[in-house]
């Protein structure tokens, strides 16, 4: 089976006053479709640099991003915008929800965006949301939602357009633990229920619990790969 994500040997070269500053040092990695994958390592290390690339955001100077297939770093801006739409979901550190669109709004949202508003997307986005808790909140605003619901919200709406690729940056950045597990707990679910490639930049290792596979980066590189569920626990576990 081809792999939903494959980066081959990706380098990133910032040019700032002058000076260069290599954020991604030949990166090579594969996500297979319903495989979560955690990226971690130190502030600077290279990972939001690393998803802006995954993301079409941002073009690496080397190296192929290879997303269902096609290769990201040959399409013109305009194909990768449309891409980016239906072949990718996003969740931020804060959920960056629309403040004047109710919860099922906000989900419906990335459907209108897709053309993809007939009845069963409808349907799929209201189950989504109550599969993720939020049954009793369809038509509440954002500001009248916790910051965890708020986040499921935000969860609903990267997967309901049913993208191929699910990039998640520090999403429990702003809940507390308890919010934070179930958080990734039902994100975790979902990726594996739906056969998504998720990647999960986090700073908090007890989140790694619920992936299959570590990625740590250190300077721009891939410093250790861990995909084996004893070590995968040992290092949520703080050992
Ligand atoms: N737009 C930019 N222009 C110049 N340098 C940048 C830019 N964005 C990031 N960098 C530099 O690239 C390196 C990697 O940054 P990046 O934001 O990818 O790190 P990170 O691992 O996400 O860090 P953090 O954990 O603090 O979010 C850092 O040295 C950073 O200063
Ligand atoms: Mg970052």
């Amino acid at each position: 089976m081809k792999p939903a994500i494959e980066i081959r040997d990706v380098t990133k070269i910032y040019e700032l006053a002058g000076s260069k500053i290599k954020a991604v040092d030949g990166v090579s990695l594969t996500v297979q479709a319903g495989e979560f994958t955690a990226l971690v390592g130190p502030s600077g290390s290279g990972k939001t640099t690393m998803l802006a690339i995954l993301a079409g955001l941002l073009r690496p100077n080397s190296g192929q991003v290879i997303i269902d297939q096609q290769d990201l770093t040959l399409m013109t801006e305009a194909k990768r915008t449309s891409f980016r739409c239906r072949y990718l979901g996003f969740i931020f550190q804060a959920s960056n929800l629309v403040p004047y669109l109710t919860a099922l709004e906000n989900v419906e949202l990335m459907l209108k965006l897709n053309s993809k508003t007939n009845q069963a997307n409808h349907e799929r986005a209201k189950n989504l949301l109550i599969r993720l808790g939020l049954g009793e909140r369809l038509h509440n605003l954002p500001g009248q939602l916790s910051g965890g619901q708020q986040q499921r919200v935000a969860i609903a709406r990267a997967l309901v357009h049913e993208p191929t690729v699910v990039l998640a940056d520090e999403p429990t950045a702003s809940l507390d633990t308890e919010r934070a597990h179930q958080v990734v707990e039902t994100f975790a679910a979902l990726i594996h229920e739906q056969g998504r490639a998720g990647i999960m930049v986090t700073h908090d290792l007890r989140m790694c619990q619920y992936v299959d596979q570590i990625i740590q980066m250190t300077d721009g590189k891939i410093t250790r790969l861990i995909n084996n569920r004893a070590e995968i626990t040992a290092l949520a576990k703080g050992k």
